[in-house]
């Protein structure tokens, strides 16, 4: 199952998730995965703390930079930056519904501006670092493959997007929460090996509802990526087939023990330098899921995290307990 692509698999961009910490653990997962930045707004990078949104640690590479925003301008500059930051990638994002990315007129309701998308993409190409797309099926207004099909071509011939990253659901514009808007929508896969097979010179990455190795391999004969985003956040250890399955790669060596002891290290020299245990310690509970002592080691660290002097004993106590 060997395709030339270096987003063959990769774990999808999620606010309040996929921040430095995460990425971190999950590339002591996986060495070739690919990364997503939490979506950025361009007005975020312009103007506010550079170093706070775009500094990453150089292990979590192959790393994307998810952008949010719909002026071209901004959004070149933006990329310009993202390049001095040395991001492998740059993503637009057009899949987000939220009520506040509506207002500003950006993220899934773009899906109805395929031209505005495609001046964007054009701008941002001009730096050079490659740009890719992510978006929905498509809107409650506009539902139709004709639509999505039109999108993509209308993008794809104004600025040479190559990559297209498409959630399979509609983006129900109309008032749903973005977590509704993530379960509600049916899933139409076929909407998405479809344009593949209308489009086969575009890398097409499906991404949506994917929750194990057997659904990758499925999509995998329609398309050429597959991109996870909730499972692999409660799940980790998902992640760390990935090498030996998908890439070939000798498997990671290793035990969930050894990933947790890399783990807690890390967060320990992070707390050194003064970032509290609870930021990177919230993203481990997804690796005791399934562990015989699971239940218990979540409930021992939530109950002691904020407590004085945990730092000390933890890693110690909680190793104790990984069977
Ligand atoms: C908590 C959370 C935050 C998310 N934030 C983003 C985001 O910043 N940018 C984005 O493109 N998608 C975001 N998404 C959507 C995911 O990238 C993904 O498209 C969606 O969850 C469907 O994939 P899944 O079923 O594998 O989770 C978010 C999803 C979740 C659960």
């Amino acid at each position: 199952m060997q395709k030339n692509n270096h987003q063959l698999l990769s774990i999808a961009p999620m606010m309040g998730k996929t921040d430095t910490h995460f990425r971190f653990l999950s590339r002591i997962l996986s060495k070739k995965v690919f990364l997503y930045t939490e979506m950025i707004t361009t007005g975020a990078i312009l103007y506010g703390r550079k170093d706070h949104f775009l500094k990453f640690n150089y292990v979590e590479k192959p790393l994307s930079l998810q952008l949010g925003g719909n002026d071209p301008e901004a959004l070149k500059e933006c990329v310009r930056i993202a390049s001095e930051y040395n991001f492998d990638e740059v993503n637009l994002n057009i899949g987000c519904p939220s009520e506040r990315v509506k207002k500003g007129n950006f993220g899934a309701c773009l899906m109805e501006s395929p031209r505005i998308v495609g001046e964007c993409v054009k701008k941002m190409s001009e730096i050079n670092i490659p740009i890719t797309v992510k978006c929905r099926i498509g809107t409650d207004h506009l539902n139709s493959f004709y639509n999505l099909k039109n999108f993509i071509n209308i993008v794809g011939q104004t600025s040479g997007c190559k990559t297209f990253i498409i959630h399979a659901r509609i983006a129900d514009l109309s008032g749903l929460s973005p977590k509704q808007n993530r379960e509600i929508p049916p899933l139409q896969y076929d909407y998405v090996y479809k344009i593949k097979e209308e489009f086969p010179d575009l890398n097409i990455i499906i991404n949506g509802g994917i929750k194990n190795i057997s659904a990758i391999k499925n999509h995998l004969s329609y398309v050429d990526g597959v991109m996870l985003g909730r499972e692999a956040y409660k799940n980790p250890w998902i992640i760390s087939s990935f090498d030996e399955i998908f890439y070939n790669k000798n498997g990671i060596d290793q035990s969930r023990h050894n990933v947790i002891t890399q783990y807690l290290e890390y967060c320990l020299r992070r707390y050194e330098e003064g970032i509290p245990l609870y930021q990177t310690m919230r993203h481990l509970m997804g690796l005791f899921q399934g562990m015989r002592n699971g239940k218990k080691i979540r409930r021992y660290i939530s109950e002691n995290l904020s407590k004085p002097g945990f730092h000390k004993i933890m890693k110690k106590n909680i190793l104790s307990s990984v069977i």
